[in-house]
């Protein structure tokens, strides 16, 4: 790793800012947010000029926020990336104003920090949901807002109608193209990657539609649990926090049509319409269609770990579940017929994030059986934890018969391209503070992605619906493989 030189950058003109960070003391600035600006400090990507400042209810002064963010940030920037004189630049950068989000008159002293503030303000909710509204109001009516960018995190909302209620009124505050809702799995490099290995190459693209794609899987699995993170979790779940933002995005990302071009709203309009012409689940499909697990104890890299229901701050009786697996089918010419697996879940067997796209067989086998069996022919991307694609064929093994085995043509990234990899909260954070929409996602789509998980969420909330149970470090409740099974196919670790 430390033979790697950073990443190539064409970064234009770096443009002065001021990062006011809400929920300044919090977790997520903790352990996302400073540690990306510091990144991008290092690296020489921001502004000489731009300025942070972190907000909070906290009663701290500057000084004592800088001593917050030695003791509690520093520790969590990687150690090979601290260079001393750099931190120092990076904390001179900082400031703080202590400020009770939920009393508009606190405002006055925002609005007296910004004053001579430079560039253009932009305004980072790293704080609970139920705080973007009251914030967003009086930002408004402190006179705050014009020219100035928002920034709201997940989850935005708990389903359609809340998310819609937040949409509404921030709305009302700032038009959307100053708003900035972040999926961070769009600023993963790898993520980032499909585009160019869709779009760049010609090679794949006829291949890529139902005449010759058998099934496609994306899998985002986890070996972490809740982390401490159980009161939220449990009011949010699975399908909730992974499928309907970073799934149904990477789907809709593998499924779209060729944007015309990258701008923002280019790309935004292609996956919307992925979204939009998801075949609706009801009733009876949802119960065939949709699996929907919870972990119990089990070992994971051999050691014991506790059962979901056993974790902090989550009921002894709670029904949210850990993993979700489903079928999904895009209703347009291109997928039409097509199973989508997807599936997501904590406590899994192993932290992967893949996407394997199976190609049909070919119609007739002159070289005997080996050539019509499944998955002699795939794609498979792997975006975490390395990235590499992997293109899956058969060939003769040497010798006098003709028999088929597998071989494959893999392409590792990390070895391929020397580069650190920039993190994808230090990416996005520089295309907020450069104004670029691309990567994040508009209400529209987020919006068609509320709808089409609706009903899976009403049909859970049925009181006599349950979450299947699974052992700690599986991959996930039996019902999950019977789901793939039924469509004459299994999960890629199945197969051996
Ligand atoms: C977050 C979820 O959005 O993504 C977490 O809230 C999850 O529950 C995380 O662990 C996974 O992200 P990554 O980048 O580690 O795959």
């Amino acid at each position: 790793m430390n033979a790697m030189t950073p990443a190539p950058t064409s970064q234009p003109d770096l443009l002065d800012f001021s990062f006011v960070l809400f929920g300044g003391t919090g977790d997520l600035a903790m352990r996302k947010i400073l540690p990306a600006l510091y990144a991008a400090h290092r690296d020489g990507m921001l502004a000489p000029g731009g300025k942070i400042l972190a907000v909070a209810i906290t009663a701290l002064d500057c000084n004592g926020y800088l001593a917050w963010v030695e003791e509690h940030v520093k520790p969590r920037v990687p150690e090979s990336t601290i260079d001393d004189a750099a931190w120092l630049g990076f904390l001179g950068r900082i400031s703080y104003v202590r400020l009770d989000a939920a009393q508009p008159d606190s405002f006055a002293s925002l609005a007296e920090a910004l004053r001579n503030a430079p560039g253009r303000r932009i305004f980072y909710m790293a704080t609970g949901p139920a705080l973007f509204v009251p914030i967003c109001s009086a930002l408004g009516a402190a006179g705050l807002t014009e020219g100035a960018s928002v920034v709201l995190e997940k989850p935005l909302g708990h389903d359609l109608e809340s998310s819609t209620a937040i949409n509404d009124a921030v709305g009302r505050i700032f038009s959307e193209d100053q708003i900035y809702r972040i999926d961070h799995y769009l600023g993963k490099e790898a993520v980032q990657n499909l585009f160019a290995l869709r779009f760049g190459n010609s090679l794949f693209e006829p291949l890529w539609r139902r005449e010759w794609v058998e099934s496609i899987q994306i899998t985002v699995a986890e070996e972490l649990g809740v982390e401490g993170r159980g009161n939220f979790y449990d009011q949010t779940g699975a399908l909730r926090d992974m499928v309907q933002n970073h799934l149904l995005q990477l789907m809709s990302i593998v499924a779209m049509e060729p944007p015309q071009s990258m701008d923002a709203d280019a790309v935004r309009d292609e996956k919307l319409r992925v979204l939009r012409a998801l075949k609706p689940l009801r009733g009876d499909e949802i119960r065939q269609n949709v699996v929907r697990g919870q972990y119990q104890t089990g070992s994971i890299n051999g050691a014991g770990v506790p059962a979901y229901r056993s974790e902090a701050g989550v009921g002894m009786d709670s029904r949210t579940e850990t993993f979700v697996a489903l079928k999904a089918e895009v209703e347009n010419w291109r997928w039409a017929g097509v199973p989508f697996f997807l599936r997501t879940g904590k406590r899994l067997a192993a932290r992967v994030a893949e996407i394997v796209v199976n190609f049909r067989t070919v119609p007739h086998s002159t070289l005997g059986p080996t050539a019509l069996r499944p998955g002699s022919n795939r794609l498979m991307i792997r975006l975490q934890p390395t990235e590499s694609i992997r293109l899956t064929a058969l060939a003769k093994q040497p010798g006098l018969g003709m028999t088929l085995q597998d071989v494959y043509l893999d392409l590792a990234f990390d070895q391929f391209f020397q580069h650190e990899r920039m993190e994808a909260y230090q990416r996005l954070l520089l295309d907020v503070i450069a104004g670029r929409l691309a990567l994040f996602v508009r209400r529209d789509e987020q919006e068609a992605a509320w709808k089409w998980v609706a009903p899976i969420i009403d049909h859970w909330a049925a009181p006599e619906s349950a979450p299947k149970l699974y052992a700690s470090g599986t991959w996930g409740p039996a019902a999950s493989s019977a789901l793939l099974a039924r469509h004459n196919t299994c999960w890629l670790e199945e197969e051996n």
